[in-house]
């Protein structure tokens, strides 16, 4: 029985660090994957990725906006004479339709710890 026990709560302190990852790399790592999540339901970040309904993100640092072939941007996007990088894009997410007029992207980010967080996110996960 007391075996048993034991068995049980070695199981149960396994499941708990499953939960929440002692590693501090491992866990920011998590934090950013989770403030990308709500970009990852329009957008991929991978090499070749599908266009969902925004386009690919793979290699987005130094890319001029509005200009992955085989997107259908809107031509606010097209037009707007940006190049992304981590300032450009830290204004856009604060405020697309301000910073891109005419942009079909309408979600805003007005959290700048989030904004942080998804940047890092693609410069680990987009390049
Ligand atoms: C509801 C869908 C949706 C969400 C959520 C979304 N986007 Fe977008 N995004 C779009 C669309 C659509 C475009 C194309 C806009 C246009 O053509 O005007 C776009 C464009 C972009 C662009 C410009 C890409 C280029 O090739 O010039 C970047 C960068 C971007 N989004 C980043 C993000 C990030 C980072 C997030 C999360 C914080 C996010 N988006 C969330 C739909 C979305």
């Amino acid at each position: 029985m007391r075996i048993l026990l034991l068995l049980a709560s070695v199981a149960l302190l396994g499941a708990c660090r499953a939960a929440a990852p002692q590693d501090p790399a491992q866990a920011a790592a998590l934090e950013r994957e989770r403030a990308f999540a709500i970009c990852a339901g329009c957008h991929t970040v991978h090499a070749g990725g599908i266009n969902r309904y925004g386009p690919n993100l793979h290699g987005v640092f130094g890319r001029r906006a509005g200009s992955l072939a085989g997107y259908a941007y809107s031509d606010g996007m097209r037009a707007a004479d940006i190049v992304w990088s981590e300032q450009t894009l830290d204004a856009f997410l604060r405020s697309p339709a301000a910073s891109v007029p005419g942009t079909r992207m309408y979600n805003a980010f007005p959290d700048p710890q989030r904004r942080r967080l998804v940047i890092e996110y693609l410069q680990q996960n987009a390049r």
